[in-house]
């Protein structure tokens, strides 16, 4: 240890001494008394205590009275960072272990302390000195961590907390963080360790591939689980809109479609919910797997049907409610046009769309947003119309089955294409992703609308 951390470990020892033999009012000689704006802070306090005649009150409330029946304080974990030759700035820990006069029983705790101490010729002295608690959320989540006989409480405490937290946030958080997450930063890249923890999950897929097994394939990006054809991948989780599809698609009397279904998310949630649907996708191992992940109670209310969008076609009005989740996009505006028309047709009147689509905010079309903005300002009717998909994507070649574009879909673009169908917007908003709960993320556009 060099001489100057035992100077000031010295000085830790000797406050330890003078805790140890509870004449608190002593603490003062460890500090320098000449200095005219002492600074003291312990955890229990509820504000700094500034001045002498402070800190003097707080050390010894009634001079000769203790309110304490004993404490005992010890440093540790000190660390030393100097700031002049008589300066000399100290983070550590202090440990506090002790038992009030009356009813309550011992307790001991541990904080963050820091000091500022100055050089004077009887030694090292205080000048300011803080204890301070880490947020008690976390902090008490270790004390539970220790006390393992007192399970049922700890989620009751950590939920109670987290309310108590997100009460207190201040009123204008929201607008700054609306702020924030508008001018989020925009790059969207994907480093060479995470490409690489890729790769055993797309072996395994490979191999379910070749082999013909009817399984979902592994998900390697949180919250997704890859197409088998190349067309992106579906969420693990429900988004609101979908959410909204499920809901009142159970209520609604009448068949329900959900188209670009993939491995039937919303179909499964619906079918849970008491709907008849029909699920639609281009591609049939999709569906063959939806078939075997339905439950055989639901199964008599499920059909699936193989087919693409524009071409795929439905008897008139024979739908109440059709949800088309993270597809559209994959549609040139012409089909999109098209595919919205047959939508309506396919609607008996009342009945609803819900629709979501990625926008230039989702994951690696964040790189076209600049290009997205500038032709939005222009007022081209398709601003998020990506003509090379590849441009954008963290790979050197199209995924197999993947359209060479993209078309991202902003709510207004798609409220309007929507409108030029026949519906009438019921809400139309942007959206983040199912697995986050994000207030202001922008990856996906999210319509409800009705036909009347
Ligand atoms: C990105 S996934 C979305 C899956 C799911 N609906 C979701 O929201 O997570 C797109 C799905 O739509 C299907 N798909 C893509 N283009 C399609 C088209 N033109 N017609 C029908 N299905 C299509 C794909 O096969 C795939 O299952």
């Amino acid at each position: 240890m060099d001489k100057l951390q035992q100077e000031i470990e010295q000085v830790f020892r000797d406050a330890e001494s003078i805790w140890d033999s509870q004449e608190y009012g002593n603490l003062k000689t460890l500090w320098d008394e000449k200095d005219p704006y002492p600074f003291y802070l312990a955890e229990e306090q509820a504000n700094w205590k500034i001045g002498w005649h402070a800190l003097k009150t707080y050390w010894e409330p009634i001079p000769g009275k203790r309110m304490i029946e004993a404490i005992r304080m010890r440093f540790y974990d000190i660390k030393i960072k100097e700031l002049s030759q008589d300066l000399v700035f100290i983070g550590g820990w202090v440990r506090h272990d002790m038992k009030i006069r009356g009813p309550m029983k011992a307790w001991g705790g541990d904080a963050r302390m820091s000091a500022v101490l100055r050089k004077k010729e009887a030694g090292w002295k205080f000048v300011a000195y803080t204890e301070s608690h880490r947020t008690p959320l976390t902090y008490m989540m270790d004390l539970y961590k220790k006390q393992p006989s007192i399970p049922i409480v700890r989620t009751i405490v950590q939920r109670f907390m987290t309310r108590l937290y997100e009460k207190n946030v201040h009123p204008e958080f929201a607008a700054f963080h609306k702020n924030i997450m508008e001018t989020e930063k925009t790059e969207y890249k994907v480093n060479f360790w995470t490409k690489l923890s890729f790769i055993g999950p797309k072996i395994i897929n490979s191999f379910a591939k070749i082999t013909g097994k009817k399984t979902i394939p592994k998900s390697y990006i949180p919250g997704l689980i890859p197409c088998l054809n190349g067309r992106g991948f579906m969420e693990k989780d429900l988004n609101g809109i979908s959410t909204r599809f499920v809901d009142e698609s159970a209520k609604m009397e009448g068949i329900s479609l959900d188209v670009g279904c993939a491995y039937g998310i919303a179909t499964l949630a619906a079918l849970k919910g008491g709907s008849e649907v029909v699920a639609c996708d281009m591609d049939q191992a999709h569906l063959d797997i939806l078939l075997k992940e339905t439950p055989e109670k639901d199964k008599p209310r499920l059909t699936t049907k193989k087919g693409t969008l524009p071409g795929v076609d439905f008897k008139n009005q024979s739908f109440v409610a059709i949800h088309c989740s993270r597809c559209l996009h994959f549609l040139v505006p012409e089909e999109l046009k098209l595919t919205l028309e047959k939508m309506y047709n396919w609607l008996q009147p009342g009945g609803k769309i819900y629709l979501i689509t990625d926008t230039c905010f989702s994951g690696p079309w964040k790189k076209y947003l600049p290009e997205f903005d500038r032709r939005k300002a222009e007022g081209d009717p398709f601003p998020g119309f990506i003509e090379d998909a590849l441009q954008c994507l963290p790979v050197s070649k199209l995924p197999k089955g993947m359209t060479p574009h993209m078309n991202c879909l902003d709510p207004d673009t798609l409220a309007r294409e929507c409108k030029l169908a026949g519906f009438e917007i019921i809400e139309a908003d942007f959206l983040g992703p199912a697995r986050s709960e994000a207030k202001y993320a922008k990856d996906h556009a999210g319509i409800i609308a009705i036909k009347n």
